[in-house]
């Protein structure tokens, strides 16, 4: 028998991934330092490696690095969470699944050209696309059979990161005519994304507007925050309960 797949989970903040683990069985947790791994499992198909990263690049890729440290079997690493739309049609609730990621504070000029990181000598990172097509397919299907109540139809498009909570239209304005095709921001994703590339590891990250980036951003965050966590856990769902056909089948 095959063995299950074993999602990576990592969101900056409990609100982001729910912090009621009850659902999961056989439930276990290791600490490293302040960063806690809990681990568990979803029926007999899917094992979860899961952890709150705390915000920013360097949290994040400290908890991605420890998470798949912790687990020679990870399959593949989520990183999930809210962030502010800079694409201006998109709303909160709006989900947004990056088909790339860029660190937008990222400037070794003039060694490299302004965003390329010089660890892979590339700016923008994209998620393995049989990874991409499984996770756009099952969020689609998720919200089609109104498993998604709630939230907004599921998209896709590039995300920026950097460690800078973007509250500041002028600023957002800048962001999006130096990155063509922005729709939204954050603080993590990129980060995560790099370690996983460097480690070997498919990555996705999955994004749920919580904000303008705006001058209100810093209220609506804080709004919209509360609000999530309620519903965190079933746009997680949505991708577990498809991993029958994910790439890496299980049983
Ligand atoms: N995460 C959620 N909203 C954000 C914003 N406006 N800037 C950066 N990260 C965010």
């Amino acid at each position: 028998m095959t063995r299950p797949l074993h999602f990576g989970l990592l969101g900056a903040m409990p609100e982001e991934i729910g912090s009621d683990l009850s659902h999961l069985k056989d439930l276990s947790c290791s600490n490293h330092g302040d960063l806690t791994i809990h681990k568990g499992s979803l029926g007999d198909t899917v094992q979860l490696s899961l952890a709150w990263s705390g915000w920013g690049k360097v949290s994040a890729a400290r908890a991605a690095t420890r998470l798949l440290a912790s687990d020679p079997n990870i399959d593949l690493l989520v990183f999930t969470g809210v962030a502010g739309a800079a694409d201006p049609t998109l709303r909160q609730w709006d989900v947004v699944l990056a088909d790339a990621v860029m660190q937008h504070d990222m400037d070794a000029r003039p060694l490299f050209p302004k965003f390329t990181l010089p660890a892979l000598n590339q700016d923008r990172l994209q998620p393995q696309q049989d990874w991409f097509n499984w996770a756009k397919t099952a969020l689609l299907e998720a919200y089609d059979a109104g498993g998604l109540e709630g939230f907004a139809r599921p998209s896709s498009g590039l995300i920026a990161t950097g460690d800078r909570f973007i509250g500041d239209a002028a600023v957002l304005q800048t962001l999006r005519d130096d990155l063509p095709g922005l729709r939204a921001v954050e603080m993590e994703g990129a980060a995560v994304a790099q370690v996983a590339e460097q480690e070997g590891i498919p990555w996705l990250v999955l994004r749920v507007i919580s904000d303008g980036a705006d001058e209100a951003a810093a209220q609506s965050f804080e709004d919209f925050l509360q609000r999530y966590e309620q519903q965190a856990w079933r746009l997680i769902e949505a991708l577990l309960q498809r991993c029958n056909v994910a790439p890496r089948r299980c049983a």
